[in-house]
């Protein structure tokens, strides 16, 4: 099973990406020629579900760019692997704090958040890295939130997937698709967005 959290090929790929990682929202550069109808409209959807998300002391795991976290209302803590994403997300943040941080072994003290929240970082995990980040989530807060990728009608679940950069350099990374039911089951808690792109689910301990 591959690695992604732990896997160096990874950690260098997504730093490579960060100038560009915005494209994907926005549907630019290598995204412009994907057909994916209603795409916008659901990132909008997705940034006002986590704006509506209760003002509460919120860790962003995983944070990349900031796109999502810049939504997050209360005070907000990002923590990232990838200098470069860390750099972006805290010019997103003029309130809140961006940190280096690995999300299998969160830099924080027991409860120190009212909710963890993720995108896009738990449906990478293979399983081993899954129950360390669950662990790891729900050691330092109570509630935890996982915006993820939905499973299209006829898609592939699971994948090794090529990923092309704009410079042309190929990289390679393990990606699974959610329906909202199945990952809320994982994380012991309840769907909370269910789209067509996108998917969350909530669980407290
Ligand atoms: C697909 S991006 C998701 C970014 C953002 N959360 C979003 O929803 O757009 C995955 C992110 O996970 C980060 N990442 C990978 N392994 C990590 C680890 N062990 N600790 C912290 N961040 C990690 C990468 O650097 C990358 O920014």
């Amino acid at each position: 099973m591959p690695a992604f959290a732990r896997d160096p090929g990874t950690a260098a790929y997504y730093e490579q990406r960060a100038a560009e990682y915005d494209e994907w929202y926005a549907s630019l550069g290598r995204f412009a020629a994907r057909p994916r109808p209603g795409w916008a409209a659901e990132v909008d959807e997705l940034c006002r579900f986590v704006h509506a998300l209760p003002p509460a002391r919120t860790l962003d795991v995983a944070c990349g760019s900031g796109f999502l976290t810049q939504h997050l209302r209360g005070y907000v803590v990002a923590v990232d692997q990838s200098p470069a994403m860390v750099a972006l997300a805290q010019r997103r943040l003029p309130d809140g704090v961006a940190l280096r941080g690995d999300a299998l072994d969160l830099p924080f003290a027991d409860d120190s958040f009212d909710r963890v929240f993720t995108g896009h970082f738990y449906g990478h995990l293979p399983p081993a890295e899954r129950a360390a980040f669950l662990a790891e989530a729900r050691r330092v807060a109570r509630e935890l939130v996982v915006v993820d990728t939905a499973l299209r009608p006829g898609g592939t679940p699971e994948q090794q997937q090529e990923r092309i950069l704009n410079d042309g350099s190929r990289h390679h990374v393990f990606k699974r698709f959610l329906t909202a039911d199945q990952l809320a089951a994982e994380i012991g808690g309840q769907p909370v967005l269910t789209g067509d792109w996108f998917v969350a689910a909530a669980a407290s301990r």
